[in-house]
Parts: structure tokens; C-alpha cells; sequence
């Protein structure tokens, strides 16, 4: 095969990757969670998760960002740490923390209806990972 058909078949190929409905339905979720970050993060986290947002200049600590969690993990996302984190699993020096036990309050603006829980919430919480993990610099 000539080396030009090659080099389109490896396109094809990619193509076909790139649409595949897994890779579809991972897009989506990280789009979800991009919605939770803005809604519920963002105030706090900066609106591209660099930190310090508005919210949290009055706050005793700052909140930091969250662009960086993989890079101060040895290069790793620390997934479960941060699920934890959000949360409110961890123990925390300071229970009077600015930063919100999730577990507890849920997504306030995602729902400010109240009615999600359970299944709704967890998978919410997965996309929310995901997003984090699509942005670390
Ligand atoms: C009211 C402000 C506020 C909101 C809203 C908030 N946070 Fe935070 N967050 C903080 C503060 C302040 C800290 C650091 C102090 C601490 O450890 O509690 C923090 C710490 C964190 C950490 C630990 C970072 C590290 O490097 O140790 C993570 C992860 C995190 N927040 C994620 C989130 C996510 C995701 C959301 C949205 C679902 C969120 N936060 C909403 C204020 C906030």
C-alpha cells in the first residue's frame, strides 16, 4: 500500500475513535461536570478552577486551585482524595472550614429545588471528577 493511503486509513482509524459512543458519553459527562463546577465551584474556585475566586477572599484561607491537584500528587489526579474531599468524608483540622460538605448540603444550585439524591447525586459527583481531571495543568 502506497505510504499515502496509509496515513488516511490511520486518519480513518482515528476518526472512528474519536466518535466512537464511549468517547461520546465521556465528553458529555465531563461537560455535565463543567456545569456542577460552574454552579456550585466556581465561586469559590475560580471559574477555571485557578483558585481564589471571589466567594472565598473573605474566607479565612483561600480557596485553592484546583487546576493543580495532580501536579502537587506526583502527576497523578488524586480521584478518591478529592471525591472524599468534596464530600466532607475527610477529617478536617477545622470544622468550620468555608468549603462545603457536598454529602450533606448536595448541589444547592444544581437542584435548588431539593429531590436529588441517591443515584442522581453519585453519578453527578462522577462527572464532577471527571471535569477535574480534564483540567489538570
Ligand atoms: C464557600 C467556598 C467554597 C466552595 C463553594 C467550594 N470550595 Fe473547595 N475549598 C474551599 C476552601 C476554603 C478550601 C481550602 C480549605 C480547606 O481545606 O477546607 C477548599 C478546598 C478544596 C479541595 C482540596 C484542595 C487541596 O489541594 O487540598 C478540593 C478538592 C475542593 N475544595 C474542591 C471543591 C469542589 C469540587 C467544589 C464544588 C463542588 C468546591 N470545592 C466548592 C472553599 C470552597
Amino acid at each position: 500500500m502506497p505510504r499515502f493511503s496509509v496515513a488516511l486509513a490511520a486518519v480513518g482509524l482515528l476518526g472512528l475513535t474519536a466518535c466512537s459512543p464511549e468517547y461520546a458519553q465521556k465528553r458529555s459527562a465531563v461537560k455535565h461536570g463543567q456545569l456542577i463546577y460552574a454552579k456550585e465551584c466556581s465561586q469559590c474556585h475560580g471559574v477555571s478552577g485557578e483558585g481564589a475566586g471571589s466567594a472565598s477572599l473573605g474566607l479565612g484561607t483561600p480557596a485553592p486551585d484546583l487546576v493543580g491537584l495532580s501536579a502537587r500528587n506526583d502527576g497523578v489526579f488524586p480521584r478518591e482524595f478529592v471525591r472524599r474531599f468534596i464530600l466532607g468524608l475527610l477529617e478536617t483540622d477545622d470544622p468550620e472550614a468555608a468549603m462545603p460538605q457536598f454529602a450533606k448540603v448536595g448541589l444547592p444550585h444544581v437542584y435548588p429545588q431539593g429531590g436529588a439524591d441517591g443515584e442522581v447525586l453519585e453519578a453527578d459527583f462522577e462527572d464532577l471528577l471527571d471535569y477535574l481531571a480534564s483540567i489538570q495543568e
